[in-house]
Order: structure tokens, then C-alpha cells, then sequence
């Protein structure tokens, strides 16, 4: 179960958060009536999804996991962010080095670097392998170009009849590029569905294939979204989401808080960050207004952005990301000579250095006038992390409303992709 922690941001608060204007959020995305409201197909997504599209997608990723030794995911923003960060979450950024970890999973079509593509190519060579392509508009460029590359690969390496069963597509269910492309080839397709945005998608076939694929148990997943979303449906403060979304919006209107860092423990949280930053960043940066989302790993990150944290402007909020049972720990061992003096933590848990580490930083930042919350997840399970992504979700949307914006459109995405096609000459 999630618990959020909101008294250290409070404090600095002239008064209680706006609870009941956070309320009025969440009726207005209950109801539906709000801006964007033809994009809540994710509000009851962990309940209403195609039961048959979900079966389709385990039995492809059993295929997945027996036959391929390696599966190339492409895709980029949200079509790339959740699955990501649910994989290295749940299996770490290592696992295609853990012999356990079979599939190994990449991810590419998220950047334009061709050394990255060069590089996957080289480590896959003699491997058996499967392409799932991501995206809903099937046009995207960087998506398009690897998936240019790879298909050419699997074509041939293995001949176009095998290479039909080795692709598969997600992507729009009637429109597109990559749809009539898959139509014409017989790829096998998931559907990425109208009513959900890209940055709301991982609960969709975009993030349960590759996370099935890496052998996540995705029933578990949507169980702890599921069950969120009862909890989020509901006004007041035992719902998570409405105190977060009520704390750090009055943080950026009372106080100028224009940035919230997500401080998480460690390499396995990174890609949760980035995928809180697109969903944040993309939902509330609009008209001049929102909060920068940026992110943290620590205690590394302490060591390069702690003294601008403790000490620079003060326009920062930070939202402390917990786990109150690691996966794995490990103790400090003894040392005869205690040549480091570290004898005094001999037999301590890392877990219980982290939280001291952990609290001791958060003190110093309140101290340094950084109001600081704390959300906490039980384990770090599939379970768990449906939870809590429903819960940013949640909290996205009623903070949306509170800013004032439409959460749910992203207009700015589009001024790059405009220069870009100019300069590259698209006809
Ligand atoms: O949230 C969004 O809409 C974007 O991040 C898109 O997901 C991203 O641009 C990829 O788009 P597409 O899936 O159409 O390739």
C-alpha cells in the first residue's frame, strides 16, 4: 500500500493546503467534463480493458520468452517511458546481464544515435530476435527510423516469412503508417487506444507487452492499479492523490515552488523518474504555467546536485520516493584492522544506512527551506508499482485541473518536430 507523507511541505504553509479545490478536480475527472476529457480512457483503464487484447498479450509474450533471446523495443516518449521503467524497476538497469533475465530487452527508437543502434545490432547478432515497434501515431521519426533499420535486419537474417512473426506492432487501431504497414506485412498488432494519451499508456498494451515479455507478472501489476484507482476515486485526504496534487500545487501558487525534484534510492528508480517527468512535465507545462518535474538518485546524486539543493535558489520542492522493504540487502561486513573506522556499522543493514542517510538529508533540505513530502511503497513488486503509477496518474490529472490547464494535450511537442521535418526536407 502507498502512504504519502505531506507534513514537512506543510509547514511551510500559511495554512492547509486547498483540499476541497483538489476535490473539485477529481469530480470534474470522475464526471469526464473537463478539458481533454476525450483522453480519460485511463481513469478506468486497470478495469475496463479488451479482455481478449489482454490475453493475446501474454500468450505473445510466452512466445517471446521461449524463442527470442533478445527483444527490441522501439519507441519513444510515452510510447517508451512506462515499459521502461517498469522493467528496470522490477528486474534492475542490469538485467541483461543476470543470466535470470531471459529475453534481454532493448530499447532503442528513443533518441537519433546512431551508435546506439550500431551497438544493439552488434550485441544481438546470432541471437533470436523479436521486434516490437511502438507508436501510436506510427509516424514519429526516431521510432520510424529504427524500426526502419531492425525490420531490415530481421528480414535479413531470417527471410521475410519469419520475419513477419518476429514483429509485432502496437499502435493505433485503424490509422497510420505503421497500422497500414503491419496490415500489409501480417504483423501481429496491439492497439494503443484512442481515449489514452501516450504519457497514460503503460497500463496499455504500449507498456504490458515488453513488460510481460521480461516475465513481470502484469495481473499483479493491474491488481495494485486497480485497487488504486478505488482509493483515488475518492474525495478527501485518505486519498493519496489528492494530497499530493493539493501540497505541491499550493507550494508553486503560495510560495514560487517552481521545481519538485523526485529523490528516489537508487539506479532501479531512475526510469520511474523519467517516466514522472514526461507525465508532470508534458500534463502541466502549458501557457506559461507548471512545475519543472526533476529528478534525483540517491546518495549519488547528493554528491553533485546536493549543494545546489541545500543552498541555491530556493524556488525547489522535493518529493522523497521510498520503499519500505528493499528486494535484496546486505550488511557490513567486520574488519579485523578496521583500517576505514567503519567497524561502528559492522552487521548494519544498507537498508538502515539508507534511512539514515535518507532522513538526514531531508532535514538538511527543510532546514535549507525545501518543503519536502514522502510517498512510500510497500515493496518492490509488480503490485506495488501499479499502485503507484495510477497514483501519479491520479495526481497528474486533479493537479492538471488545479493549474488550470488542459493535463491531457501536449501542443508544445509539436514546434520541434515542425523546424526538424523543414531542415530535413520532408516533401
Ligand atoms: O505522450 C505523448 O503523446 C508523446 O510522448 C508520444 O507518446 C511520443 O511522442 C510518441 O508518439 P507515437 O506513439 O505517436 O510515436
Amino acid at each position: 500500500m502507498l502512504k504519502i507523507n505531506d507534513t514537512d511541505a506543510v509547514r511551510f504553509l500559511d495554512g492547509a493546503p486547498d483540499y476541497e479545490a483538489a476535490d473539485a478536480a477529481l469530480a470534474t475527472l470522475l464526471k469526464g467534463d473537463g478539458a481533454g476529457n476525450d483522453f480519460l480512457g485511463w481513469v478506468r483503464l486497470p478495469f475496463d480493458y479488451d479482455k481478449e487484447e489482454y490475453s493475446r498479450i501474454k500468450l505473445c509474450a510466452e512466445r517471446i520468452r521461449k524463442d527470442a533471446d533478445a527483444l527490441i523495443v522501439i519507441g519513444i516518449g510515452g510510447s517508451y517511458l512506462g515499459a521502461r521503467a517498469v522493467v528496470e524497476f522490477l528486474c534492475s538497469p542490469r538485467h541483461n546481464e543476470d543470466p535470470k533475465g531471459s529475453p534481454r530487452i532493448y530499447f532503442t527508437g528513443n533518441g537519433i544515435d546512431g551508435a546506439d543502434i550500431a551497438q544493439i545490432l552488434r550485441l544481438v547478432e546470432g541471437k533470436s530476435v523479436y521486434l516490437n515497434v511502438i507508436s501510436k501515431s506510427g509516424t514519429t521519426l526516431e521510432p520510424a527510423v529504427a524500426f526502419r533499420v531492425f525490420k531490415d535486419y530481421v528480414e535479413r537474417t531470417y527471410g521475410k516469412e519469419e520475419a513477419r512473426k518476429r514483429i509485432v506492432c502496437t499502435t493505433d487501431a485503424r490509422r497510420g503508417a505503421l497500422k497500414s504497414l503491419a496490415d500489409k506485412e501480417g504483423y501481429e498488432c496491439f492497439v494503443v487506444p484512442d481515449n489514452v494519451g501516450g504519457r497514460y499508456s503503460v497500463l496499455t498494451a504500449v507498456g504490458l507487452l515488453p513488460i510481460a515479455a521480461a516475465g513481470i507478472d502484469i495481473d499483479a501489476l493491474m491488481k495494485g492499479a486497480a485497487d488504486m484507482a478505488d482509493i483515488c476515486s475518492k474525495p478527501g485526504k485518505d486519498n493519496p492523490a489528492v494530497v499530493y496534487a493539493a501540497t505541491r500545487q499550493a507550494l508553486y501558487r503560495k510560495l514560487g515552488k517552481k521545481t519538485e525534484i523526485l529523490s528516489c534510492p537508487s539506479e532501479s528508480w531512475r526510469f520511474v523518474s523519467e517516466w514522472w517527468k514526461q507525465l508532470y512535465g508534458e500534463s502541466e507545462g502549458k501557457q506559461g504555467l507548471g512545475i519543472f518535474p526533476a529528478s534525483c538518485v540517491y546518495t549519488a546524486d547528493l554528491h553533485s546536485m546536493g549543494q545546489y539543493i541545500q543552498d541555491g535558489e530556493r524556488t525547489l520542492m522535493e518529493t522523497f520516493l521510498t520503499c519500505a522493504e528493499p528486494a535484496e540487502d546486505i550488511t557490513v561486513p567486520d574488519s579485523a584492522e578496521n583500517a576505514d573506522g567503519l567497524n561502528y556499522l559492522t552487521g548494519r543493514s544498507l537498508k538502515s544506512i539508507y534511512a539514515c542517510a535518507k532522513e538526514g538529508v531531508k532535514q538538511a533540505h527543510v532546514s535549507g527551506k525545501v518543503p519536502c513530502m514522502e510517498i512510500e511503497i510497500a515493496r518492490p513488486d509488480a503490485e506495488n508499482l501499479g499502485g503507484l503509477l495510477y497514483f501519479f496518474e491520479a495526481a497528474c490529472g486533479i493537479s492538471g485541473y488545479m493549474e488550470g490547464v488542459n493535463p491531457f494535450d501536449q501542443p508544445g511537442v509539436e514546434e520541434y518536430k515542425r523546424n526538424m521535418f523543414k531542415l530535413l526536407g520532408r516533401p
